[in-house]
């Protein structure tokens, strides 16, 4: 049971992932022509660019390995991923929110799921106004007074959905339910609890300070809520909204919805301990921050970030929390091949004392500190390990090549094998032992899984493979390139001569039925989408070639007299096979009746 996306919406993440973007974000493309690009194929080695883009037609080929499809193919095959976890990855990608849920099992199900869920992220966001109007109209309460201490502005307040949830038990279940939510939808929010044994419900969030959280695409769909007393008599410092069926803690990020365009102009994102700092990385202009919610930075985290970006700059305190704090994340992004740096706060700082002290000049300062992670490793090496014992500098080597082993350029590796050796002093050759004892390792546990792991089936299956005639393939061409050729070909050609059920013919049927239906362009659309479930390199290749027939008349009355005397000919093989095993007298002569009749 998989989930369902509704197809309508499959279709508007489509149309709103322009392929060349895609594409463009794994893969340099160079224009090629007018809506058309070229790069190095990324599905096998090449040194000249084989791999070819098409804006128009919003599919990709590779004149080298035979790879092509449409933009979800291209992710499917790119990331490893299923049809749903592309079309999920699109969706994030192009902000279009998907309705559904995981597990429903029919659209109608998903519909329903999608429907609750819309319903949950309206109650978020209603709420979210509620908190805000209640900390603006009373400038006096406890919370505004505690943000102004803290050096935010009411503009402030504003820009980050910083709100005050009223001190009684039940202002926001009342105002929910002024607003038509149930308080059961409360409780489903995570926005109310119940009393055990009790029908009583009762706020979550109850005399806080309350952040919005906002899911990548920008939509409410939780709160951090930060206590006003020095010492918190329920709960932590924070409370945060419990998992929902719209909250997964580990899978989001604060601040991400606003970061995303500066992580995509700088290139780069940065990673924060909490809400403060990444407010604060925000009000001085730093719009890349973001930060994980009170939970440790997980893989899902990151593989969310590695979609944006494939540099992070760790903005850590400086503390000891804080140093394993880098150690954690680096074992997270090293495996994903992220370039990771740390960025070093004067003072033993955070980012929101800093901006508090030294304004937002200080915390804009912060990017330029940002050094390579391996840097940042071999120099707290000294203070991990006891160096002067042989056993010391042993662990420390061993340790230090944990985390090079990630380490791919060349030239980068040197450089830090060549830092971690002067801070152990040891040689570098004894580093490099260390090195490829780790990476044998590595290798043997990737191999490991990926024998025991269920490998999906190969894009290009064998039947794939079947050679085409050059005529059903010149046919397909004709067509594909022109509405008016697409036409005559289905005037010249009886459909009992394209029953063939292969991926080629069925090209040529779709098209040229689209074109006696005045709907030319959509049957192009419905090839290209074919072989998102079904690669087939010459289709693809066609698609993308949009070669221009100097006489389509011409060349459509040569391909379709050529196609005939192909079939002919098969046919004919197949009648005389036929015939050499015909045992009753009578079917020999309808089979050589039949051959006659073919020549
Ligand atoms: P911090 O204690 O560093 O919070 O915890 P902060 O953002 O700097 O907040 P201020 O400056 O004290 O107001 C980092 C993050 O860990 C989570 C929160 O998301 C916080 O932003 N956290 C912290 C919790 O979820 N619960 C807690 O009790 C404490
Ligand atoms: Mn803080």
């Amino acid at each position: 049971m998989g989930s369902v996306i509704p197809p309508e919406v499959i279709e508007e993440i489509k149309s709103r992932s322009d392929i060349v973007e895609v594409i463009g974000s794994f893969v340099q493309l160079k224009r090629a022509g007018n809506a058309s690009f070229k790069g190095l194929c990324p599905f096998h080695q090449e040194k000249t660019p084989s791999f070819h883009v098409d804006g128009s037609r919003q599919m990709f080929h590779c004149f080298g390995c035979g790879k092509g499809g449409d933009v979800v193919r291209f992710v499917m095959d790119k990331e490893n991923l299923s049809f749903v976890d592309a079309v999920h990855m699109l969706a994030s990608r192009a902000g279009v929110v998907i309705p559904e849920y995981a597990g429903a099992s029919s659209p109608e199900e998903a519909r329903q799921r999608g429907s609750q869920r819309e319903r949950l992220l309206a109650l978020n966001e209603a709420m979210a106004a509620f908190f805000a109007e209640n900390l603006r109209r009373d400038p006096q309460g406890p919370a505004a007074v505690y943000l102004r201490g803290r050096g935010l502005s009411p503009e402030d307040a504003r820009r980050f959905r910083i709100g005050a949830a009223p001190d009684g038990w039940t202002a926001g279940l009342e105002f929910a339910r002024s607003r038509g939510f149930t308080d059961k939808e409360m409780l489903a929010a995570g926005l109310a609890r119940q009393k055990e044994g009790s029908a009583r419900c009762y706020d979550q969030f109850r005399g806080r300070l309350t952040f919005a959280i906002a899911n990548e695409h920008g939509r409410v769909c939780g709160f951090s809520a930060r206590s006003l007393e020095a010492k918190p008599a329920d709960g932590g410092k924070y409370i945060n909204t419990p998992e929902t069926p719209v909250f997964h803690k580990g899978h989001l990020l604060y601040g991400l919805a606003a970061a995303r365009k500066a992580i995509a102009e700088s290139g780069h994102a940065i990673l924060c301990e909490g809400q403060m700092d990444t407010i604060a990385f925000h009000r001085a202009g730093v719009d890349c921050a973001v930060a994980p919610l009170g939970t440790a930075f997980t893989p899902d985290q990151a593989k969310i970030l590695k979609r944006y970006t494939s540099r992070l700059l760790l903005a850590f305190d400086s503390d000891g929390a804080g140093q394993k704090a880098v150690e954690r994340a680096a074992e997270i992004l090293l495996p994903l091949s992220m370039d990771v740096r740390v960025i070093s706060i004067p003072g033993g700082k955070d980012p929101d004392e800093l901006f508090s002290t030294g304004g937002a000049e200080a915390v804009r300062g912060l990017v330029g500190t940002a050094r390579p992670l391996m840097s940042v490793l071999a120099s707290r090496l000294p203070g991990k390990f006891d160096l002067a014992t042989p056993v010391g500098r042993g662990e420390a080597a061993a340790w230090m090549a944990g985390f090079l082993k990630h380490v791919e350029n060349r030239v980068e590796l040197e450089g830090y094998a060549t830092e971690a050796a002067e801070a152990l002093s040891v040689s570098v050759e004894a580093i490099y032992a260390e090195l490829a004892g780790a990476r044998r390792l590595e290798r043997r546990r990737e191999g490991f899984t990926q024998e025991t792991r269920k490998t999906p089936a190969p894009a290009v299956r064998a039947e794939d493979r079947f050679v085409y005639p050059a005529a059903l393939l010149s046919l397909l061409e004709l067509a594909v390139n022109s509405d008016d050729a697409a036409r005559r070909i289905a005037e010249l050609v009886e459909p009992e001569e394209l029953t063939s059920q292969d991926p080629v013919t069925r090209a040529l049927n779709t098209i040229l039925g689209a074109a006696v239906n005045g709907e030319f362009e959509q049957g192009i659309g419905e090839v290209r989408d074919a072989l998102t479930d079904r690669p087939v390199p010459e289709i693809s290749r066609i698609l993308i070639e949009h070669t221009a027939c100097p006489d389509t008349e011409r060349a459509v009355s040569e391909s379709v007299a050529e196609f005939r005397r192909i079939r002919r000919r098969d046919r004919k093989k197949e009648l005389m096979e036929k015939l050499r095993h015909a045992s009753s007298g009578e079917d020999k002569m309808k089979l050589l009746a039949e051959i006659a009749g073919l020549s």
